[in-house]
């Protein structure tokens, strides 16, 4: 989701006040046979996945591996203080520190007969994909790799989380809430999903490929039910539920049999930590592949793994990991309590009170977000540990990618009638958010307060985007526009009108690389039609297995079927291009599916690609001036100190403060800004870095002119945690007013874990 209508915090302090003037600055100034496995139940090492049955095994003769395959990881993590977080699009969301890293997770699959024939899948951490951060990764990769790596087999895919760094997209809509472009974000996403690749690169061995899927059923909801219900009876009577429940997952091989990863998709928000969270994380999707990953290599920190989990988002558009349902907060009215609205999700005809709930709601989001991770680890582990049951993947690896101008783009459904889409404009119900992240849509009613408030009110009502003319009225219909963002283009172009779309192929797993978030029924459309097209044009056999995944590439905001767009809930009113944005998308898929013939050398047309627009990118952000210790203090002083007189014990949370420097400083990509020490033969082993989940990272400035800030660091004791002893460590970087920046370390007390 994604919705910047959001009430600014009612504290006017901190950064609203600096957001308000340079916000006023902006409107002055204007806007992818035969496959076998090789004995794999004979071999051991650390990721051996010993086979349940081994009775099938007798069938598979040996033969050299079809693929040559190769897996990385890289850190993408941004500035994780004073910085706006992507997703909820909420200006009150600034991050104040960190509780989990972001990663990109990359996978190479080369055809081993031909290696030039390639595809490179991967899977950012963050809220969507985007065409400058993609521009700049295909120029890197292609100059590193020239022949190897190129516009067309890379796709950015996201695992559309809600709890990262922002400011990083392109287009000038979703730089609102982060005050223009954050070219620190940007450059942490390029340089770690960069290395990603770089990584799995260096890892190319050769292996197989195995694919299936299981059902996971109590990880996410519709949270737009009555959108759903708009869709024939006769199409939504062929599924049983109202949101795709398989996972499916494509196990990653060596020559032996042994995993060495996986790809695996699965529908459903990475909104389950909330909008008022402030700590950098990664979400579900981000979380399962911690949570798997250590699972692997239980003695590697974070990030520093060869096994590599790929948790990766499918047609996201309607789902909620908010399982329990969606209630209204709303203290002392009649409706507190009880179940939204169904048709407006609202209580008492206010969007701001219905709150969607995880199923760990009585606890926190935190629970939440680790039981829905939970549940996608534990179905894809259950495909992992019984590889005899997953399909051989076998044949080429194939990729198409082009460029669609969606603005005005005529073309001719099945049946013959000639429609067009639309250039970008977002409805009404854009601003009404959803049950994840509620909007503020009764805040434009009577808005005549000086109170602060979202700064985008005073550029829609400083400026604002240019009246929609009655041919894009028309073409929107029947949506009541807001937003006329197809026609904004100043200073730059607020929404995207061209898109990327690709296909990735291998043998016979097809990948949608869908630039947008597809609804639940939307999904299923274009899988369908992909896959009719793919078997009648003989390019795959009935076994053809087409996924989708996104919001990946360019960020074409939702993808709703026509039925839905008429009901213009969130997801409708997201649906930019217009009501036949779904049958576009299926009409130029399945008009592609003949390119990814090995026969066929011909490329399709293209459109002309988006123009870069970050170097006419607006920053309003202000750089840091300057850290100081207060007057008899250093930089890593224990300000407030762990506990010494007495022992912590598993369930504990252990908490120091320190004297402090603002992490902007120093991102400090692939390291930390804290260890958990353990003492061992009388040495200090790090243990625990600032990305394990059971440690979180604080920051508070607490004095802007004299520069002071306070760090803390705490540490939640997991059940197993060895008794012994253990100290909290930062890392920081200070910089003074004039001259570098330089790195400091500070320890708390030494402090004794018993049993
Ligand atoms: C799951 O796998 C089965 C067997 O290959 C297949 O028939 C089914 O279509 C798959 N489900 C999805 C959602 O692809
Ligand atoms: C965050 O929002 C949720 C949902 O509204 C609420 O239940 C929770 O108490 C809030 N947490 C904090 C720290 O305000
Ligand atoms: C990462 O893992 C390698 C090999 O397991 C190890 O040598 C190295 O010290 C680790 N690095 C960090 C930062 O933990
Ligand atoms: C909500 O709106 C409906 C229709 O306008 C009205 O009848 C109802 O009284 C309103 N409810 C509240 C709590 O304002
Ligand atoms: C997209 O197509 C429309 C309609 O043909 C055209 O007016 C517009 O210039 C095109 N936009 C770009 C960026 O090529
Ligand atoms: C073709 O299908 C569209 C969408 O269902 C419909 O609006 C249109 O009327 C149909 N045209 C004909 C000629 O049946
Ligand atoms: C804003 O509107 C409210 C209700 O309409 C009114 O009571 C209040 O006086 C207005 N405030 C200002 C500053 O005009
Ligand atoms: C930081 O730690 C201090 C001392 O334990 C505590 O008073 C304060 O509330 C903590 N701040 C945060 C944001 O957790
Ligand atoms: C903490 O333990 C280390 C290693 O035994 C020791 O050198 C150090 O003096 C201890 N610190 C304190 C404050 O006791």
């Amino acid at each position: 989701m994604w919705h910047p209508l959001v009430r600014a915090p009612s504290d006017p302090s901190s950064l609203v006040a600096e957001v308000s003037d340079g916000i006023r600055f902006l409107v002055a100034m204007f806007h992818k046979s035969l496959l076998y496995i090789t004995a794999f139940f004979a071999s051991s090492g650390l990721y051996s996945l010993k086979p349940t049955t081994s009775s099938v095994y007798g069938v598979w003769a040996q033969s050299q591996p079809q693929y040559l395959l190769g897996l990385g990881i890289g850190d993408i993590t941004g500035p994780v203080v004073e910085t706006n977080m992507m997703g909820y699009a909420s200006l009150a969301q600034t991050n104040t520190g960190l509780h989990m890293r972001q990663r990109s997770r990359a996978w190479i699959i080369a055809d081993s007969s031909n290696p030039s024939d390639r595809v490179v899948f991967i899977n950012a951490d963050i809220a969507m994909g985007d065409t400058g951060i993609r521009r700049s990764i295909v120029d890197q990769l292609s100059s590193q790799y020239p022949g190897l790596y190129s516009n067309t087999n890379i796709a950015l895919v996201s695992t559309h989380q809600h709890s990262g760094v922002g400011g990083y997209l392109e287009n000038l809509l979703p730089q609102i809430t982060s005050l223009g472009y954050v070219k620190e974000t940007a450059d942490a996403i390029v340089a770690g999903t960069v290395l990603a690749v770089q990584r799995a690169h260096d890892s190319l061995q050769p292996g197989n490929l195995r694919l299936g899927n299981t059902t996971i059923l109590d990880a996410n909801i519709n949270r737009s039910p009555s959108a759903y219900l708009a869709n024939p009876a006769e199409e939504r009577a062929k599924y049983q539920w109202d949101q795709d429940k398989d996972l499916s997952l494509l196990r990653f091989e060596d020559s032996n049999g042994n995993a060495r990863g996986f790809l695996s998709f699965f529908p459903v928000h990475g909104t389950s930590l909330y909008e008022n969270n402030t700590l950098v994380s990664s979400d579900n999707k981000g979380m399962a592949a911690h949570i798997y990953e250590a699972m692997v290599e239980p003695d590697s920190m974070p990030g520093n793994v060869t096994f590599i989990a790929g948790f990766t988002q499918s047609n996201v558009g309607d789902t909620s990991p908010n399982t329990l349902g969606a209630f209204c907060e709303s203290p002392g009215q009649a409706w507190d309590g009880l179940p939204c609205d169904f048709d407006h999700s609202t209580c008492g005809n206010r969007t701001e009170d219905c709150h969607g709930r995880g199923p760990g709601f009585r606890i926190s989001d935190f629970e939440s977000n680790r039981m829905i991770a939970q549940l996608q680890v534990d179905g894809a582990k259950s495909l992992m540990d019984t590889p005899q049951t997953l399909a051989p993947v076998s044949g080429p690896v194939s990729w198409v990618h082009t460029y669609m101008n969606m603005s005005f783009r005529s073309f001719s459904l099945p049946n013959g009638t000639t429609v067009q889409t639309c250039p970008p404009a977002m409805g009404y119900s854009f601003a009404g958010g959803t049950t994840d992240g509620p909007g503020a849509f009764d805040f434009i009613q009577g808005d005549n307060s000086s109170d602060p408030q979202n700064p985008f009110w005073e550029i829609v009502k400083g400026a604002v985007t240019p009246f929609p003319n009655a041919e894009q009225i028309a073409c929107q219909y029947p949506k009541p526009i807001l937003l006329n963002t197809g026609f904004a283009q100043i200073p730059y172009s607020w929404s995207p009108h061209t898109v990327d779309i690709q296909i990735l192929q291998v043998g016979q797993l097809v990948m949608l690389i869908m630039p947008g978030e597809m609804t639940t029924m939307a999904g299923r459309r274009l899988r369908d039609a992909v896959r009719s097209t793919l078997i009648s044009s003989g390019v795959i056999g009935e076994d053809a297995y087409v996924v989708v995944a996104g919001p990946a590439n360019t960020y074409g905001h939702y993808i709703a079927t026509r039925e839905e767009y008429s009901v213009q809930r969130y997801e409708g009113a997201s649906t930019i291009f217009g009501q036949w944005t779904l049958d576009s998308y299926i009409d130029k898929y399945t008009s592609l599916v003949q390119f990814l013939n090995p026969s066929f050398t011909a490329q399709p047309a293209s459109d002309a690609a988006p123009q870069d627009q970050t170097k006419n990118a607006i920053t309003l952000r202000t750089p840091v001036i300057v850290d100081n210790p207060p007057i008899g203090k250093k930089f890593g002083d224990v300000l407030a100190d762990v506990q010494t007189s007495s022992s912590y014990h598993a369930g504990d949370t252990v908490v120091a403060q320190f004297v402090g420097a603002n992490p902007r400083n120093n991102l400090r990509l692939e390291r930390t800004f804290l260890t958990v020490d353990q003492l061992v033969n009388g040495n200090w082993k790090a243990v625990k870095s600032d990305s394990h989940p059971s440690t979180k990272y604080e920051w508070l400035r607490t004095n802007l002119i004299l520069g002071f800030s306070t760090v803390n660091i705490s540490w939640t004791i997991e059940n197993g945690t060895p008794q012994g002893t253990y100290r909290i460590t930062y890392i920081g970087d200070s910089k003074p007013l004039i001259g570098s920046i330089s790195s400091f370390t500070g320890h708390s007390s030494n402090f004794t874990v018993s049993a």
